[in-house]
This record gives C-alpha cells, sequence and structure tokens, in this order.
C-alpha cells in the first residue's frame, strides 16, 4: 500500500482537498495516510462494501481509554447510536425510526416551505452572510420542532453543536476539548430539565415518544433517552447548514441555477449539490476479524477511514465526476453513508434542501457572491465559514 502524505490542517488542503483525493487514486483501492497512520479508501466499491459488512464497524474492539477531562464527552457518546453496533445499536435506531416515519418526515413539507419563504422574505438589503440568515435557522428550527424542544433554544442547540463537533476535527487542541466538554455538560443539563419538564406535557413530538419508551422500562434509559436527542439534535442540522452554504456556493460558482427551478430537476439538482461537495468527508471504522477487501486483508483491531468525498468521485461510477452536472442520472453516493448505520436524517436533509433551494433562488433571482466564499478551517467536516451575498 503507498504512503500518502498530507496535512489536513494545511489550509490549501481544508479549502480544496479534491487535488489530493485525485492524486490517492492513482495509489489504488487503498492507501495509508500518514499524518492520520491510517489506511484509507476513496474507491467507491470499497467504501460502499465496508460500509455494508458487519465484520466493520463503530465500536473499537478494545474498550476507549478515555483521559479524565473527556469523560462527560464520552459518556454522551457511550450511548449514541452512532458509536455502537448491535443489539444496542438496532434498539436505539428502532425507536428513532419509529418516530421518523416517511409520513411524518413529509408531513413537515408545509412547515420547511413557511419557514423557508419567512426566512427568504427577510433578508437583510446589502451584504449579508446567508448561512445565518437561511442556511443555519432553518435545520435548526425544523430537527427542534421536529423533537419538540422550544425553538428559541436554536442559538443554544448551534453553539453546543458546533463546540461539540470540535471533538472529531484534524489537530484538535485541549481549548477545542475544554470547549465540546463544557458544551456537552450545558446540552446534558439542559436535557435533562427539559425532559423532565416534558414528562407530564406530552405532545405530539419525538420526546415524547422517546419518554414513552423510556417508561415502558428495558427499552430504553434516561441516559440513552438524553443522548439521542443530543445525536439527533446535532447532526440534525450540523451537515444540512453546510450542505446547503456549499450547494449555493456551486449553484452560484456554475451559474445554472435556472435548471434547478424546475421541478422535474429538483432531485436531480440535490443529489448532484450532495455529491459533488459533500460537507462530511471521512467516516472511520474498526475491524472485527480477519477481512480481505479488494487485495488488501485487514487484521482484527485495524482502523479504515473512508472518504466520502473522495468516493463521491470516483470516475468508474460517475462520468467526468469534477464536473458539477445537475443533469446526470441519479445514483446512491456516498454522502449519506451506507448499511447498519446510513444516516437516519437522508429523507429529512433531502426535503429540506429540495424545498429550501428553489425557494431561495425564486425569491432571490439575483442573488450573488458579495465576496468569495472560504470553507471553515477544519477537515473533516467540509462546510462555508460565512457565506457573503447580496439579492
Ligand atoms: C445533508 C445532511 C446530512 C448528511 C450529509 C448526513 C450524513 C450522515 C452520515 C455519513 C452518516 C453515517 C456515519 C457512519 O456510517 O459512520 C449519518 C448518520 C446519522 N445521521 Fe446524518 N446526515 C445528514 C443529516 C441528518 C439529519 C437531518 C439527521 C436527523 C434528523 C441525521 C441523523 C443521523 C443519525 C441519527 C445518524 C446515525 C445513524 C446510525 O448510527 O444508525 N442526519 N449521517
Amino acid at each position: 500500500m503507498q504512503t500518502l502524505t498530507q496535512s489536513p490542517t494545511d489550509p490549501a488542503f481544508v479549502q480544496n482537498p479534491y487535488p489530493f483525493y485525485k492524486a490517492a487514486r492513482a495509489a489504488g483501492p487503498f492507501f495509508h495516510w500518514q499524518d492520520y497512520d491510517l489506511p484509507c479508501t476513496g474507491n467507491a466499491a470499497a467504501v460502499n462494501a465496508i460500509f455494508r459488512d458487519r465484520r466493520f464497524g463503530r465500536e473499537p474492539v478494545a474498550p476507549l481509554v478515555v483521559p479524565p477531562h473527556l469523560a462527560p464527552f464520552y459518556a454522551v457518546e457511550a450511548h449514541s447510536m452512532l458509536e455502537l453496533e448491535p443489539p444496542r445499536h438496532t434498539r436505539l435506531r428502532n425507536l428513532v425510526l419509529r418516530a421518523f416515519t416517511s409520513r411524518r418526515i413529509a408531513g413537515l413539507q408545509p412547515d420547511i416551505t413557511a419557514l423557508a419563504t419567512e426566512l427568504a422574505e427577510s433578508f437583510p438589503s446589502g451584504e449579508f452572510d446567508l448561512l445565518q440568515a437561511f442556511a443555519q435557522p432553518l435545520p435548526v428550527r425544523i430537527i427542534a420542532r421536529l423533537l419538540g424542544v422550544p425553538e428559541d433554544m436554536a442559538p443554544d442547540l448551534l453553539r453546543w453543536s458546533n463546540a461539540m463537533v470540535g471533538m472529531y476535527m484534524a489537530g484538535r487542541t485541549r481549548a477545542t476539548e475544554d470547549r465540546a466538554v463544557a458544551a456537552t455538560e450545558a446540552f446534558v443539563a439542559f436535557m435533562r430539565s427539559y425532559v423532565k419538564a416534558r414528562r407530564t406535557t406530552p405532545a405530539d413530538d419525538l420526546i415524547t415518544q422517546l419518554i414513552a419508551a423510556e417508561s415502558e422500562g428495558e427499552k430504553l434509559t434516561t441516559d440513552e433517552l438524553i443522548t439521542t436527542c443530543i445525536l439527533l439534535l446535532n447532526a440534525g442540522h450540523e451537515a444540512t447548514v453546510h450542505t446547503i452554504g456549499n450547494g449555493v456556493k456551486t449553484l452560484l460558482e456554475t451559474g445554472i441555477v435556472p435548471s434547478l427551478l424546475a421541478p422535474e430537476s429538483v432531485e436531480g439538482t440535490v443529489e448532484e449539490i450532495l455529491r459533488f461537495d459533500p460537507a462530511l468527508h471521512m467516516f472511520t471504522r474498526h475491524v472485527y476479524g480477519d477481512v480481505e477487501v479488494m487485495g488488501h486483508t485487514f487484521r482484527r483491531g485495524d482502523q479504515v477511514a473512508l472518504l466520502l468525498a473522495m468516493a463521491n468521485r470516483d470516475p468508474q461510477v460517475w462520468e467526468d465526476p469534477a464536473n458539477f452536472n445537475p443533469h446526470r442520472l441519479v445514483r446512491p453516493n456516498a454522502s449519506f453513508g451506507a448499511g447498519l448505520h446510513f444516516c437516519v436524517g437522508a429523507p429529512l436533509a433531502r426535503l429540506e434542501l429540495q424545498i429550501a433551494l428553489p425557494i431561495l433562488f425564486r425569491r432571490h433571482p439575483g442573488l450573488k457572491f458579495a465576496a468569495p466564499p472560504r470553507y471553515g478551517d477544519v477537515y473533516h467536516f467540509h462546510g462555508l465559514s460565512a457565506l457573503l451575498v447580496t439579492t
């Protein structure tokens, strides 16, 4: 396996990781990324196979050794379906899926339409940040509504979530960790008292359903309930915010916005946005047995990194993959993962994008950059730090 060196905190890489991915592809299905000391793949077939193979999973083979100052963060993670394998994963995921029925998600359509319209009609005149005015409030307020958390908590949810995801970034420092832990403690304290209050005031929302599962005894502990709410609130907006941001950037850069406005093109455009410049680039798996994938033998206890954004540009799947083409045939890309941990929120995220983007461009056909957009200084999340525009 070829070894490649690329600092994940190098500003040029963070702004545009695609040249590295392109070079890495020449190394074959797997390469050793020295800076992470991990075997990696951005080969679409390998990524898909590993996501679906039960011999690879999120739980480490040996229990994590957690330094004391990070204990509060990992105490929450310990109950997260995203960090678990069956049988606990199955139980937690099924409880959430019961509430995320396709009917319930489709039923959010009028809410998403009304909120996107309200936001698009309230833009300030002159230059403003589209992330703050549109891309952030929409998914945060929708996921808060779905869970049944007051929408005026949105600024806190954004702050806590931003601090917590710092734990997944390359080159994190003690300050990043302290911020993540403080945010975790504040988030848990809020959820604990909120869930307590909500036990006596049921409503037609996800928290009520989860509380019902909790009171049925074995099904859900209070800690699992709290972690599940935090996971949904965090996962429920972070990536959607940046997919809206990256998508608007791509559409403005390529100037092919009108194609999006036709209802028959919306689905293809959104899938192409998800494929072309996804918000999350790397997920890892632990290896539970000796496994061979495309010529590479993994041993129990190994780890492998799956590069979703690189897989999405695999020329064996997509013709001219570096070209943004909303008219290409829709086929599965890696942005929502696959297999057991396939994104629970994919139908919601897709619906939000399919409704919000046409509303934005219909209300503001003259939308244009007020400054060149820059990505935030982080990896593996890949989202803009701001999107300054004028209408
Ligand atoms: C464009 C937006 C989104 C993207 C790109 C995205 C991406 C992903 C990916 C790649 C995974 C799988 C990670 C892995 O296998 O290791 C995942 C899992 C997950 N996502 Fe999303 N997501 C998005 C939106 C959402 C939304 C809106 C929600 C909630 C309403 C959500 C909730 C979750 C949850 C709960 C999991 C864990 C599933 C499990 O472990 O079984 N996501 N997401």
